[in-house]
């Protein structure tokens, strides 16, 4: 099996821990690389985490820490989501490793130029290291194979009525990523608040019994509970490892291609992604956009990415 060469942006998070967990030791994928970026938590706390994260897990992934502050705008953070460390729940040993000493920005760059226009951008936060890599060293813009996000919303947000946290973290950022000529995916909440983790699922990934589904249950027991307190789900939408999954296995999405636009422009809708399902605008499809998910594929993708460890 050819393996998918990618590099995992994020911001850690309890479902990009599970993202990492997912990508890390996978078959079909290939992870050069984590990059890390303020979003649900401050950049000193998610890259942190991502390295934790790393560590319980045993795998030998350099993690790369980016941007702290959005291009433009203030910083937000999701404390209320994924608590005042951004990976509340988790009792992690002391790290033994450290973040390495190069900019995510310019691990991005420097990667991306020296590749052979193979490699898979994920980003499952703010599209802040992407976009400022972009604008920082136009030449890698060609060199990326695909962009595959988490991020935005065909139907509502989740920060407000229009908007979803990845987008409105950094609108300006993800306008750059949309904008950029490149293949994109977006896999937004429309697909991933499908993928509810129900404690039969907590369950179920319990009994694989080692290090991956320890992880999982004691991460997903504050997620969930903080997902209910907000949005009253019985079980916290696993939004960031759908990414993975798409790539491990294309079928577990349908996407439309479509033209998105990112509303950096007005108030009420800031960070709205404008996704014109029905074509209404005449304007070229720049987005390949999740608009189903095969609920039972990717729970078994999970366990099977959970099965993968020791
Ligand atoms: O809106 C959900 C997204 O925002 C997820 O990526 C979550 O981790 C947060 O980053
Ligand atoms: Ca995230």
């Amino acid at each position: 099996m050819e393996k998918t060469k990618i590099i995992l942006d994020c911001d850690p998070g309890h479902d990009d821990a599970v993202a990492i967990l997912l990508a890390a030791k996978h078959p079909a994928i290939d992870l050069l690389g984590i990059t890390v970026v303020a979003g649900n938590q401050t950049l000193e706390k998610t890259a942190l985490n991502a390295l934790r994260v790393a560590e319980w897990l045993g795998v030998d992934v350099p993690v790369y820490p980016g941007c702290g502050q959005p291009m433009i705008r203030e910083k937000m953070v999701a404390g209320d989501i994924h608590g005042e460390s951004g990976l509340d729940g988790p009792v992690f040993p002391p790290l033994r490793g450290e973040l390495e000493e190069e900019h995510a920005v310019s691990y991005l760059i420097r990667t991306l130029l020296d590749s052979d226009g193979d490699i898979t951008v994920v980003t499952t936060g703010p599209m802040t290291n992407l976009a400022m890599a972009m604008r920082l060293e136009p030449a890698i813009i060609p060199m990326i194979r695909r962009i595959v996000l988490m991020g935005g919303s065909y139907t509502n947000g989740n920060v407000t009525p229009a908007a979803e946290f990845n987008i409105i973290a950094d609108a300006d950022a993800a306008h750059v990523c949309f904008t950029c000529g490149r293949p994109v995916t977006m896999v937004g909440l429309d697909v991933t608040r499908k993928v509810l983790c129900y404690p039969e699922i907590v369950e179920r990934m319990a009994k694989v019994d080692n290090k991956a589904s320890r992880l999982f249950v004691d991460l997903m027991a504050h997620f969930c509970k903080t997902q209910k307190e907000i949005f009253g789900w019985e079980g916290g939408p696993l939004h960031d490892p759908v990414t993975i999954a798409s790539l491990i296995d294309p079928t577990v999405l349908t996407t439309k291609p479509m033209n998105a636009q990112v509303d950096i422009r007005s108030t009420a809708s800031y960070g709205r992604t404008n996704c014109d399902f029905f074509g209404y605008l005449g304007l070229p499809a720049n987005v390949d956009v999740a608009i189903d998910i095969d609920v039972e594929k990717f729970w078994d993708i999970i366990e099977q990415g959970i099965r993968n460890y020791d």
